[in-house]
């Protein structure tokens, strides 16, 4: 995959595992030089070793996205190495406890904010400083939201508040970049089977009380959509997409 004979450069946050791993390596496997962050080492580096095997270039990066040091960092390695970054795929994220609103720690509700919000601040900024002085300009910021951008499950209030802010930050980002060829499209996805979602099998909290178990669908699936979405010339964008196992209570509302 080249900008005009470049080799382009994509970033995944959260890539050591789930749906992060599953779209770096579809993404090394079609060309793509895959920057892979998060904060277990050994688990990127795997991940980096099987884009090898793939006959991908894939460059383990360690770094919490909560800090703004570690992000910084990050971006300056990318800046040394390859000079461009033409895909920003924001991934990371985490659950808050499944308690009611006056249960939750105050420590706890930072900790999914500085994550799920604050860490795709944190990188979408570093992303558009890059893109919009790079030579060709632009590029491409894919922001990883969730059915929970748009329905809760119960108790899951900072879960919920960060992935519906989510939405506002793609849409002031895609408007912001336009001035600079930087496009910025989101993705919320619906039970992909990773670690994160395999309580679904074992039957989660619904909105009448009950426990249900919930289909899940590939991951696959959702690594060929960040695929599509991160393909498209800058000209185009997917603005949002809903992918989802076709059967999970969300449409119909249950
Ligand atoms: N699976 C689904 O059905 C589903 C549905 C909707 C949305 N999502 C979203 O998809 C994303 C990935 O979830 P997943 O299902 O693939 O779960 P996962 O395997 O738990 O992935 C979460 C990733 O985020 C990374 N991460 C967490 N905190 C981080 C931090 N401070 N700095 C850097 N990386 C951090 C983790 O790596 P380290 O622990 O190594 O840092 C991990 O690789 C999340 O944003 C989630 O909200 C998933």
């Amino acid at each position: 995959m080249t900008v005009t004979g470049i080799v382009k450069v994509a970033l995944v946050t959260g890539a050591g595992s789930g749906i992060g791993r599953a779209c770096a390596l579809r993404l090394a496997e079609h060309g793509y030089r895959v920057v892979l962050a998060g904060r277990r080492e050994a688990a990127l580096a795997a991940v980096a070793d099987e884009a090898r095997a793939l006959g991908g270039e894939a460059l383990a990066a360690p770094c919490d996205v909560t800090d703004a040091a570690s992000v910084a960092a990050l971006f300056e390695t990318i800046r040394a190495r390859y000079g461009r970054l033409d895909v920003l795929f924001n991934n990371a994220g985490r659950n808050g406890s499944p308690v009611d609103i006056d249960e939750l720690d105050i420590d706890e509700w930072r900790l999914v904010v500085d994550t799920n919000l604050t860490g795709v601040f944190l990188c979408t900024r570093a992303a558009f400083g890059l893109m919009k002085t790079q030579n060709p300009r632009g590029g491409r910021i894919i922001n990883n939201g969730s059915i929970s951008a748009h329905a809760p499950r119960p108790n899951s209030i900072a879960y919920t508040a960060t992935k519906h802010a989510i939405t506002g930050l793609t849409k002031a980002v895609s408007l912001d970049g336009r001035r600079y060829d930087i496009v910025c499209g989101q993705i919320d996805i619906g039970n992909a089977a990773t670690e994160m979602a395999e309580r679904m099998a074992r039957g989660v909290p619904q909105a009448n009380g009950e426990i249900a178990v919930e289909p899940l669908m590939d991951v696959q699936h959702v690594a060929d959509a960040v695929l599509h979405m991160a393909q498209l010339p800058l000209s185009a964008n997917v603005q949002f997409m809903t992918i989802m196992a076709s059967k999970m209570p969300f449409v119909g509302r249950g």
